[in-house]
C-alpha cells in the first residue's frame, strides 16, 4: 500500500517543515511508522532531528538530489508512509516529488499580500509536475482564530478551485518552542491545543488518503 505525502509550496516560510514534522510525529505516536524524507538542502527537519528529542525517533532521510522521489518510492514500496518536505523554491526535485505523491499538502500562510501570485504559482506548480495532478489540499497556517483574513483567503482559494482542509494550523508559539528541543507539540503535550489541531489535520488527511485507497 503506497502512501507518499508531499508537502510543497513555492512560498518560503509557509510552514512546510513545521507541518511535515508535526504530522510525521503524530502518525509515529499513533503507530503508523512514518519516515520523513528531507528533500530541502536547507535541512530544516534533518537539523531538528539532531536535537535532544530527535522528533521522538521518527526516521529522517536526507535526499536533496533530483532523485528524492525515487528514494520515496523505494521506501513506500516497503509499506511505510512517507512524508516529503520540499524546498521553498521551484526545482526539478520538488516537481518530481509532487508527481510521485499520492497526496499533496500545500500550506498557505494566512497573509493577503500575495494571494494572487500564490494562486498563479500554485497552478503552475501543479501543471508542471507531470502528467497528473495528485490529490491535493491546501491547509491554512499561522492563522489567528476566527480572523477575517483567514476566512477571506479560504474563500479565495476555494473560488480559484483549490480545496482547503477545514482544520487550520493556528499561530502558536508552541510550534517553534517545541522545535527548540527537536520536538513537536504532540511530544510535549499530547492533549495540548497545538497537538489537538495537528491531530485534526492528520485525521482529515487520513480520511482523504483512506478514501482514495479504498477506491
Ligand atoms: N503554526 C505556527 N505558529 C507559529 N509559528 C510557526 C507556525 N508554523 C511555522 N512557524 C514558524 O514559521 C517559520 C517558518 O516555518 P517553516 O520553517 O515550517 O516554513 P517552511 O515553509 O518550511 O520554510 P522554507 O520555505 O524556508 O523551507 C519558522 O520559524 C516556524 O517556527
Ligand atoms: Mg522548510
Amino acid at each position: 500500500m503506497r502512501q507518499i505525502i508531499t508537502v510543497a509550496t513555492m512560498k518560503g516560510g509557509s510552514g512546510k517543515s513545521t507541518i511535515a514534522s508535526c504530522l510525521a510525529v503524530h502518525w509515529h505516536l499513533t503507530g503508523r511508522a512514518p519516515t520523513i524524507i528531507d528533500a530541502d538542502p536547507q535541512r530544516s527537519i534533518a537539523r531538528l532531528a539532531l536535537r535532544e528529542r530527535a522528533l521522538g525517533g521518527v526516521p529522517v532521510i536526507e535526499d536533496a538530489t533530483p532523485e528524492a522521489w525515487k528514494t520515496a518510492q523505494n521506501l513506500a514500496a516497503a509499506g511505510r508512509p512517507i512524508i516529503i518536505d520540499t524546498p521553498g523554491f521551484r526545482s526539478q526535485s520538488t516537481l518530481a516529488c509532487i508527481a510521485a505523491a499520492d497526496f499533496l499538502l500545500v500550506p498557505v500562510k494566512a497573509s493577503p499580500l500575495d494571494i494572487d501570485r500564490m494562486l498563479d504559482t500554485l497552478n503552475s506548480l501543479l501543471d508542471d509536475a507531470g502528467g497528473r495532478r495528485p490529490t491535493f489540499r491546501c491547509v491554512l497556517t499561522q492563522t489567528t482564530r476566527d480572523s477575517v483574513i483567514a476566512k477571506h483567503i479560504r474563500a479565495e482559494l476555494v473560488e480559484a478551485g483549490f480545496p482547503v482542509l477545514t482544520s487550520e494550523m493556528t499561530n502558536r508559539v508552541a510550534y517553534p518552542e517545541a522545535g527548540l528541543w527537536g520536538a513537536t507539540p504532540s511530544l510535549i503535550s499530547w492533549n495540548g491545543l497545538a497537538a489537538r489541531e495537528i491531530a485534526a489535520i492528520a485525521s482529515e488527511v487520513d480520511g482523504i488518503v483512506g478514501i482514495k485507497q479504498a477506491a
